[in-house]
């Protein structure tokens, strides 16, 4: 046997080995095979070298290229800062009523103050900051803290019975729960508010009833929601003459509110928020309610 004997079936040279009368035939790998596998060792090693590679404990080897994709990531956050540093600066030195009446930052404000409100006021607000039971409509033009651009800011800064040590406080007291009020004095009472607002239905059909309820709020509310209950500013009290109801003016959600008292949290912003995102959300929220005029 020897080698270069060609195979009579297939006609291929065989390696000369022979088992038992089994010939192997001789098919090497092809030469395509080695020549791919020489051009990725090539541009493996290529790579290493140029290119940042290797572990090496704390570091790594960096390639003589110097790619590095976290300057390139800093390097294309410092541009748009830039870029944005010019209006946020602006915002930060013009007062709210020159942003106001220049139409180019509002319209910053505008675009900002959607994404803004988006991330972090939605939840609550709604998305279009019509507010939901126990969160206040923002775009109806009534406050509870008063619609003046800066204190907006401020209510954003230190939020409403929140953590904050300066915080605004403010509490609607549980009259029923606590005893305070009896229940046919609670009837009359949440009759005589319902009324206030022109709904007249059920209850609110009997002047008797609207007449004695008057007289409970005389002596128990007035205080805080005013002679004329239309609130008070400085108390963060909600005008009750309106048709505009955080809690619902429903029978049910008026008795529950009188009963069992309520406190409103708003979170306070400061440590969330920069200064110039508070004053872009104070004046996107001011212009929400002039479209809606
Ligand atoms: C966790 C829920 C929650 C989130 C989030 C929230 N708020 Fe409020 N916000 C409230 C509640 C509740 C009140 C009403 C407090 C009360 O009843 O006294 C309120 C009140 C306000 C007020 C005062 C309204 C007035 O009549 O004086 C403004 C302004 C306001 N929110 C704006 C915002 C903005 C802007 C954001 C986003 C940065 C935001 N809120 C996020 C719950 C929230
Ligand atoms: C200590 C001050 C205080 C007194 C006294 C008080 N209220 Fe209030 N009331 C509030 C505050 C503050 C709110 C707003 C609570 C909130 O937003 O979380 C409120 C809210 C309400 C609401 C809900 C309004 C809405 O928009 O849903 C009703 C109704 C109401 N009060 C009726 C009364 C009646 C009736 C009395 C008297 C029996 C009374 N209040 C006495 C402070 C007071």
């Amino acid at each position: 046997m020897e080698i270069g004997e060609r195979d009579p079936v297939t006609g291929q040279v065989t390696t000369g080995h022979e088992w038992n009368g089994i010939k192997e035939l001789y098919t090497p790998v092809p030469r395509i095979v080695f020549f791919f596998l020489a051009v990725t060792i090539l541009f493996a090693v290529c790579y290493w070298v140029l290119m940042p590679a290797w572990p090496l404990g704390r570091t790594y080897t960096k390639g003589l290229l110097g790619v590095d994709q976290k300057t390139s990531v800093d390097r294309l956050v410092k541009d748009a800062t830039l870029e944005r540093s010019a209006w946020t600066q602006k915002i930060d030195q013009m007062d709210f009523a020159a942003i106001q009446a220049d139409p180019e930052m509002m319209k910053i404000v505008g675009e900002t103050g959607h994404t803004l409100f988006g991330d972090n006021c939605a939840a609550c607000h709604g998305t279009k900051a019509t507010g939901g039971p126990g969160f206040p409509n923002l775009t109806a033009g009534v406050w509870l803290w008063g619609g003046a651009p800066e204190t907006i800011f401020e209510t954003l800064r230190i939020g409403i019975n929140s953590t904050h040590p300066e915080t605004r406080t403010s509490q609607m007291l549980a009259f029923g729960r606590e005893g305070v009020l009896d229940s046919n004095q609670l009837a009359d009472v949440v009759t005589y508010v319902r009324s206030l607002g022109g709904t007249t239905d059920g209850r609110g059909a009997d002047p008797q009833s609207i007449a004695a309820g008057q007289e409970v709020f005389k002596q128990n509310c007035v205080a805080c929601h005013g002679d004329d209950a239309k609130g008070k500013l400085d108390l963060g009290t909600p005008d009750l003459t309106d048709s505009n109801w955080i809690y619902g003016g429903d029978l049910q959600s008026v008795t529950t509110t009188v009963f069992d008292g309520r406190q409103g949290i708003m979170p306070t912003w400061e440590q969330r928020l920069t200064a110039t995102q508070r004053k872009i959300l104070a004046l996107y929220v001011l212009s929400l309610r002039e479209e809606g005029q």
